[in-house]
């Protein structure tokens, strides 16, 4: 990878977000992390603490009007342009349609969805811009619940299904301009992400008996560092990657 590069993470306090951020850390990056609870991003500052990368935190709600662009401006004042955006802050609503609570729907489309469309907008037009030959990516974390319809959290899968193809649009859009715009599509991962959603966790302990080893947060991470570490030339549009043991 090339370290001169300067990333930005949302939902980097906790799971995919917060491994990301400590990879690229790791790496020697300088990093934007970004998600609405500080003291998580300040004990990841923390961690980080006396290795190569440097973290900036930013407490930011994403579904806030501009949110992206602040983020942007963030690493503008601290370093200069950002090359890298690293998209994770989202979260689960479980249910069926005839069982998720409607009350809940809307908050879902806004932070999976709406707010993703906007940031997909805000980075797209921000990258492409830049007069450079370096590469610049947009990296979205979907989910295969984004790929294959599940009668059990279809309210959750639609926002990725719809995520999935703004992702491949914006690609379209932008590819020209030299900028890579790429999807991971992961399965079960271990997070924050069951407890936020208020998953039934005896359901979810049977999932993992049944589809376990689960993922972990650095599993992820690992693929995206991965996808962003290669020249500038190639392109990796879309990785699926679920714990061997997960069937759908
Ligand atoms: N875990 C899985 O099984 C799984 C599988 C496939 C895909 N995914 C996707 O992976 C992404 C990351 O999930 P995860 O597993 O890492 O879950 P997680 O541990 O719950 O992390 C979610 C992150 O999103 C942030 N976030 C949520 N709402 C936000 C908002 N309105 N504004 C700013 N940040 C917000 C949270 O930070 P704050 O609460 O501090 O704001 C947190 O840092 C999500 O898009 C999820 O849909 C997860």
């Amino acid at each position: 990878m090339d370290e001169e590069r300067i990333a930005i993470v949302t939902g980097a306090s906790s799971g995919i977000g917060r491994a990301t951020a400590a990879r690229f850390a790791r790496r020697g990056l300088r990093v934007v992390a970004a998600a609405r609870r500080k003291d998580a991003l300040d004990q990841l500052v923390a961690e980080a603490a006396g290795g190569p990368g440097t973290i900036v935190p930013v407490a930011a709600d994403m579904t806030t009007p501009r949110a992206a662009g602040k983020l942007l401006e963030a690493a503008e004042r601290e370093w200069g342009p950002a090359a890298v955006a690293v998209l994770a802050a989202g979260r689960g609503l479980p249910g069926t349609i005839l069982g998720s609570d409607p009350l809940r729907w809307a908050e879902i489309i806004e932070v999976n969805y709406l707010s993703m469309l906007e940031q997909l907008r805000a980075f797209g037009s921000d990258f492409r811009q830049r007069e450079t030959a370096a590469a610049r990516d947009i990296v979205v974390i979907g989910s295969t619940a984004g790929r294959q319809v599940s009668a059990a959290n279809p309210v959750y899968g639609s926002t990725k299904f719809a995520v999935h193809s703004l992702v491949e649009a914006l690609r379209q859009e932008v590819c020209g301009d030299g900028v890579r715009v790429t999807l991971i599509e992961p399965g079960f991962v271990r997070s924050g992400f069951q407890d936020a959603a208020g998953y039934d966790m005896q359901w979810f302990a049977a999932v993992t008996e049944e589809s376990g080893p689960l993922l972990v947060p650095d599993d992820v991470a690992a693929t995206v560092e991965f996808v962003v570490d290669r020249p500038a030339h190639v392109h990796l549009d879309d990785i699926r990657l679920r714990p061997t043991r997960q069937r759908i």
